[in-house]
């Protein structure tokens, strides 16, 4: 799909690698929806970028919620065309810690946010899709979901938060068969360690040894980098059904 003059709905889209994919977005003449939960940073984001840009206060675990930002969506000029998944929620806890076996609340959260909102979002998100008129490459709509190196090599106390990247992952290709027919894409994007507020909090000794453990380049990813690979996927319609790692050839250990 061409971006110029097509709407793409970015949840997530308030911070990181979200807030990067929105940026991108614009700088490629699309508009974007900035749908979060965070309204200070989305509304902050939506002023830096213009009019072409617009925060929807948005709770991918509510379809009501999704559903009202899919409309905004449908009523700007152009297309809503594409869905970027960025939202997402970390926890971390060992399956019998020094407290006990782990918060199944939490485990749960974890689930719902980053597997059953992905999902949601994808459902809702593709109905409108199948409406569109097809493009000059018989195209009706792109999904790109986020999920993590963690879905494969899972560290000690990340089995909720590998569980549900893992399971981002595995639907990529049963939805991408499901919408081949319409014309809707499905790709995932499985980052290594990106520097944004989900990374903050760690010391430069912390970020040291992070970046050390990662082959070439031997850093922390730029947000930068992860838009540009969401724009490609974007751009490439022959990217279908597959799920790319972005992680310098980093391998995680177990602990
Ligand atoms: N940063 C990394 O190293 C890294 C690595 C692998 C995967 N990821 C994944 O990339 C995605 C983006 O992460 P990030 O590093 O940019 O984090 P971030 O914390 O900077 O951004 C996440 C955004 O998601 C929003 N969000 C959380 N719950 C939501 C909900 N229920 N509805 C709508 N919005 C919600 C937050 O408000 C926030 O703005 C996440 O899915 C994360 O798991 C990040």
């Amino acid at each position: 799909m061409k971006l110029k003059n097509n709407t793409v709905v970015v949840t997530g889209g308030a911070s990181g690698l979200g807030a990067a994919v929105s940026r991108k977005i614009i700088e490629k003449g699309g508009s974007v929806i900035i749908a979060d939960l965070n309204a200070e940073s989305g509304n902050n984001l939506a002023n830096e970028l213009g009019p072409k840009a617009i925060f929807a206060l948005t709770d991918v675990t509510d379809s009501d919620n999704i559903n009202d930002t899919l409309d905004l969506a449908q009523a700007q000029p152009g297309t809503f065309r594409a869905v970027v998944n960025c939202a997402g929620i970390l926890a971390a806890g060992k399956v019998v810690g020094k407290n006990g076996p782990h918060c199944l609340d939490t485990y749960a959260k974890v689930i719902n946010v980053n597997l059953v909102g992905t999902f949601n979002v994808i459902r809702l998100s593709a109905a409108r899709f199948i409406t569109n008129e097809p493009d000059d490459e018989n195209e009706r709509g792109v999904v790109i979901n986020t999920a993590s190196v963690a879905a494969f090599d899972g560290q000690m106390g990340q089995a909720a938060y590998s569980a549900s990247k893992a399971g981002v992952a595995g639907m990529t290709l049963p939805l991408a068969r499901d919408l081949a027919r319409e014309g809707v894409r499905v790709m995932t994007i499985a980052p290594g360690i990106f520097d944004t507020a989900m990374m903050a909090g760690m010391t430069e000794e912390v970020r040291a040894g992070l970046s050390a453990t990662v082959p070439f380049p031997p850093r922390l990813g730029r947000p930068d980098e992860f838009a540009h690979l969401a724009a490609h996927i974007l751009e490439n319609t022959m990217l279908n059904g597959e799920v790319i790692r972005l992680d310098g050839a980093l391998r995680m250990s177990a602990r």
